[in-house]
């Protein structure tokens, strides 16, 4: 049943769909030119008119979800910038609405590190953290209702404080905006491979590091717990990331929820994929079909990937 191109795929157990890709959006407020970012060959920190370029290109290819991430131009310490109404991701959030109705699903990335002067994912006790989780909370719940309003589908809280989905359920709802789902960044890791994040979105903490908040890597039936947890909190989709040194978390956490079940692959995995492919040592193509089938595999009904557009090119061809 190998013999042939025609027989493996009679017989293929998975398969892709663009469809089930999100592409990860930057969009940076007071930026001229797109500027392409060196460690994720193709994406780009855009402007408004380059970021709806991008979107109409993604439709074209076939991908209709992506995720958006600000870099706002003027950081604080409690990163307002992410719940004012003309923050930069509200206003892309409205451009995109305006331009594409609901042919698009548009999520929203809900963390501060973009926004805090300190780079951490919630507002600090005291000059040098620790993060304080509870005050956290109620600015998550503020950013929320901005970005529903400005016309997000779901938000997608990245920041595991504790009781994120709740405050964050708690708040859209008594805002009328129950109808908006919440993507959870449940089983989200203490990872090196967010570092070419970190230099595209400008996020990386100015002190410390995130493993105070984000899950220690050694842990799966940690994740189970964090997953029930915001489940019971009202979570639409639940994600785990990074997605392929992870395989083992999504497939645990497929099987024992069946929910939606999303997967990031990050951006380190894709800087490695496209590193080691310009020195000619993996083949970029055929790597980027094994990883993103080995993450569907693994239990993944939604990708989150830097490589949604060329994928879902390839898918169509
Ligand atoms: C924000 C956030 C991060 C990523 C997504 N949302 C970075 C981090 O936690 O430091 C990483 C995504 C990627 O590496 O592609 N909290």
């Amino acid at each position: 049943m190998r013999r042939t191109e025609v027989l493996r795929q009679l017989v293929a157990e998975h398969a892709l769909r663009a469809e089930q890709l999100v592409a990860p959006l930057f969009v940076k407020e007071g930026l001229s030119q797109p500027v392409e970012i060196p460690s994720l060959p193709g994406q780009y920190q855009h402007t408004l008119p380059s970021l709806v370029r991008e979107v109409g290109e993604l439709l074209e290819a076939g991908v209709r979800a992506v995720i958006l991430f600000g870099i706002p131009a003027r950081k604080d310490a409690a990163g307002s910038e992410a719940y004012s109404p003309d923050g930069i991701v509200q206003r892309a959030l409205r451009r995109l609405r305006g331009e594409f109705g609901d042919q698009v699903v548009l999520l929203a990335d809900l963390c501060l590190c973009e926004y805090t002067d300190h780079g951490h994912c919630g507002v600090l006790a005291g000059p040098e953290g620790p993060v304080d989780n509870d005050a956290t909370l109620e600015i998550y719940g503020r950013v929320a209702v901005a970005q529903a309003e400005a016309g997000a589908d779901l938000v997608a809280p990245s920041g595991m404080m504790d009781g994120q989905v709740q405050a964050i359920r708690r708040s859209l709802d008594q805002a009328g905006y129950s109808h908006v789902g919440i993507l959870a960044y449940a089983a989200k890791y203490a990872s090196c491979f967010y570092g070419p994040f970190r230099e595209a979105a400008e996020s990386a903490p100015r002190f410390g590091d995130r493993r105070t908040y984000q899950m220690d890597p050694p842990n799966v039936r940690e994740a189970l717990r964090e997953v029930a947890q915001d489940l019971e909190e009202g979570a639409d989709l639940v994600m785990v990331k990074p997605a392929l040194p992870y395989l083992d978390v999504l497939r645990a956490v497929k099987e024992r929820f069946g929910m939606p079940t999303a997967a990031y692959q990050v951006s380190g995995e894709y800087a490695m994929i496209h590193a080691a492919a310009q020195r000619g040592w993996v083949d970029l193509e055929r790597a980027m079909w094994e990883t993103l089938l080995a993450i569907r595999r693994a239990g993944a009904d939604v990708i989150l990937t830097y490589f949604a557009k060329e994928a879902a090119r390839k898918l169509r061809a």
